[in-house]
């Protein structure tokens, strides 16, 4: 395999410490003693009935962890919520805060962090690189397979204000510790492993697609795609293609749950170098339109704007098709390029997700305002390997819808 890397210096961070494995989660006994005992868990009400909570607790517990739960997370984390659990930290006065969930209590847990250290409003940190110093230490225990939010240095916020979501982004967010457990995903309903699955597989193949950013200062937060992004992300759609149908099928499967907690955690590893792009610049408008799941809007996607970048992209479609269909390994890479998004869709189409836009709620009539409110998000829109101006974000929305 040979990518297009350019001829440029590229840069690489991640978590501080990773553990991963069946049970890590026995791991949190060393909180306290890394961080110190104030113990702040960010975390909602299917942690708390799924046992995942107590559980939790009781490891920090172990450890000698005095412990304060804000169990009051909602999906799409917003940014009411946030002050709220904010309100709570501040006045407990954390040494560290663990963020337990899918990707919105680990957002949630990273903006309680900095409103810890900072004062708000969290408006003040939206954008790249706006965080004045340290934060207190994030360490996140993800219970999709997923975001990826547990090795990025992105967190993401609904905030009524705004007509889109919003992204706080810059390495003094990414987790110190990231501990990734399959057997805390097992719990997961059918329609949460199938969306946040999609959303895995968005950030493996828009970080694959990305375009070489050899212009890049060491300073920015996405660099493009190079050589460790698309070995990650590689690893990361093979593992997808063949575990989230039997992960979102037979929820007790371990290897299942374990090759797609291993894939989540590779392509948060690759977009955080690389970025997203255009598929995540459109669900942001798109999710605040309909308040479907990130992962869900990004699925539906995923496809169209693969079809838009196919001509920049030959190898790393050819790539993708044959991990999907192996029969296209005889083939040449411009015949087996062309199948790549067709195959996204069928495999989409295994675990529940539905065919277009209009199927998530979107009416024809929003999407030119949908496109502009697309492209705005220039921060994403930067990593495509494609330039769309407005009215190509617009082409793409009616082909999806
Ligand atoms: N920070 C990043 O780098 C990053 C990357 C991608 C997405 N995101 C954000 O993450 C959010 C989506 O995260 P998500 O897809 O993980 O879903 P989520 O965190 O919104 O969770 C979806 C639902 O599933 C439930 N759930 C999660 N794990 C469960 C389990 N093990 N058992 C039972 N119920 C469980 C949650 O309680 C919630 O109701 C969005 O806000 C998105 O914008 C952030
Ligand atoms: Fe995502």
């Amino acid at each position: 395999m040979s990518f297009d890397h350019g001829n440029h210096v590229w840069g690489f961070s991640t978590a501080g410490r990773i553990f991963f494995g069946w049970g890590a989660v026995s791991v949190l006994r060393d909180v306290a003693r890394e961080f110190g005992p104030r113990v702040f868990v960010c975390t909602d009400q299917n942690m708390v009935k799924a046992g995942v909570c107590e559980t939790v607790v009781a490891q920090l517990a172990e450890g000698k962890a005095e412990v304060k739960v804000f169990d009051g997370g909602q999906p799409e984390v917003d940014r009411q919520t946030i002050e709220r659990a904010a309100a709570m930290a501040q006045a407990y006065a954390p040494d560290v805060v663990v963020g337990l969930g899918g990707g919105s209590n680990m957002d949630l847990s990273k903006a309680v962090a900095i409103l810890v250290k900072y004062p708000g409003p969290l408006s003040a940190y939206y954008g790249e690189n706006n965080i004045p110093g340290a934060i207190t230490p994030v360490v996140a225990v993800p219970t999709t397979a997923g975001t990826g939010s547990e090795v990025s240095p992105v967190a993401v916020v609904a905030d009524p204000e705004r007509a889109i979501k919003v992204g706080i982004a810059s390495r003094l967010l990414i987790p110190k510790w990231a501990i990734v457990d399959a057997a805390l995903t097992v719990s997961c309903p059918a329609s949460v492993t199938a969306h946040s699955g999609m959303d895995a597989l968005a950030h493996a193949i828009e970080s694959f697609c990305a375009r070489t950013r050899p212009d890049c200062s060491p300073h920015a937060i996405f660099v493009g795609k190079n050589p460790m992004s698309d070995f990650f992300a590689t690893k990361a759609t093979t593992a997808i293609a063949k575990y989230l149908p039997t992960a979102v099928a037979q929820p007790n499967d371990r290897t299942a749950r374990e090759e797609m907690a291993m894939a989540s955690l590779l392509a948060g590893m690759a977009f955080s170098a690389a970025g997203t792009a255009a598929v995540h610049a459109l669900q942001y408008p798109v999710g605040e339109a309909t308040h479907t799941p990130h992962g869900l809007g990004n699925a539906v996607l995923l496809p169209t704007v693969m079809r838009n970048i196919m001509p920049s992209r030959i190898e790393e479609m050819a790539f993708i098709a044959r991990n999907l269909d192996a029969s296209l390994k005889t083939k040449l890479d411009a015949d087996a390029a062309g199948q790549a998004p067709g195959l996204v869709e069928a495999l989409g189409a295994k675990v529940g997700i539905p065919k277009n836009l209009r199927a998530l709620g979107v009416k024809k009539e929003q999407l030119p305002k949908l496109a502009q409110m697309a492209s705005t998000v220039r921060r994403l829109l930067d990593n495509s390997p494609v330039e769309f101006s407005e009215s190509d974000l617009l082409r793409i929305l009616q082909e999806a819808f």
